[in-house]
């Protein structure tokens, strides 16, 4: 039985294959609409979310199946002490499968230590958010026709962004990916992102502060928000969160090409006259989330032998 709580789970022939499933989805959603007929997802998510548990729950009602959960932890037995190992072991008699969102890093791997069910990492603190990265790369493919050969700069809160540091795992395992890294001083991605990741498996990478100094050179732009939740001063926030502001003047530099990503939900970071550009594919990017979700839902009910 598999697991998803890291982009690395999958193999590169597997997301391929996860990726295809997606777009088949996308194509032909009739085909699907009772392939989950009678299975449940169960949603855990004891930090906020409005895309993530929702498009789970979306992408299990588009196969026929149904929910059962909870959206935040002081509706759930987690205020009276209960631990993620256990509230799993209650939860897998209940569902097929369950997606968790955790402010702790490493949450699913515990629930996933202790389930008979499959497990998706839906967010772990400023760890990983692998469904994210799912939703992203089929958008980049969708757009570009390939995961090979392009610029990718990716703006704002690399240190904390965890759908960042889901991005850059998937990515690095691609052919000729230049990685574009653009935040203030104090929001530079973590060591073991740049050591481990990127400087040990050679990636073509560059730190740089401003985004006016590289527009011109990226196919794809991924903005990110400031994330309040994980900064331990107020002060240091407000100084951070409108650093950068992409913006239809700014935007005037970039290629006429280059598509503008956002796992969402932003802040100030895109303002709202770049919505209407044509780069702009932050919506088509939450519409593909529903598909991606649908194809990981039956990949890993069908490895845990349910469908
Ligand atoms: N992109 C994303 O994870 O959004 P939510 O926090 O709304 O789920």
């Amino acid at each position: 039985m598999k697991h998803l709580l890291s982009p690395l789970d999958f193999t590169v022939q597997e997301t391929e294959e996860l990726l295809d499933l997606a777009h088949d989805i996308r194509i032909s959603p009739d085909n699907y609409s009772h392939h989950c007929d009678g299975k449940k997802i169960a949603t855990l998510f004891y930090e906020p979310s409005t895309r993530t548990r929702l498009s789970f729950e979306a992408a299990m009602m588009n196969m026929g199946g149904t929910c059962l959960g909870f959206s935040e932890a002081a509706s759930s037995s987690a205020t009276k002490g209960e631990t993620v190992a256990d509230t799993i072991r209650v939860v897998s008699s209940y569902a097929d499968i369950c997606a968790i969102r955790h402010p702790k890093e490493g949450a699913p791997r515990v629930a996933a230590d202790h389930s008979t069910i499959p497990i998706v990492n839906a967010g772990d603190g400023g760890h990983q958010h692998p469904t994210q990265t799912l939703a992203d790369i089929m958008t980049i493919r969708e757009l570009r026709g390939s995961l090979n050969n392009f610029t990718i700069g990716i703006c704002g809160d690399l240190k904390f962004g965890r759908t960042v540091h889901s991005l850059i795992h998937a990515l690095i395992r691609y052919e000729n990916v230049r990685f574009v890294l653009i935040s203030p001083r104090e929001l530079r991605v973590p060591e073991y992102v740049r050591e481990d990741l990127l400087v040990d498996n050679g990636v073509d990478f560059r730190e740089v502060e401003k985004l006016e100094d590289v527009i011109d050179m990226l196919d794809i732009l991924y903005m990110t928000r400031v994330q309040k939740e994980r900064f331990f001063s107020e002060d240091e926030y407000i100084r951070m969160k409108d650093y950068y502001i992409l913006n239809k003047d700014k935007l005037e530099y970039a290629k006429p090409d280059m598509y503008v990503l956002h796992p969402l939900p932003r802040n100030n970071e895109i303002a709202s006259d770049v919505d209407n550009d044509p780069r702009a594919k932050y919506f088509e990017q939450v519409n593909n989330a529903v598909y991606v979700r649908q194809s990981v839902i039956l990949t890993l009910l069908r490895s845990a032998g349910t469908l």
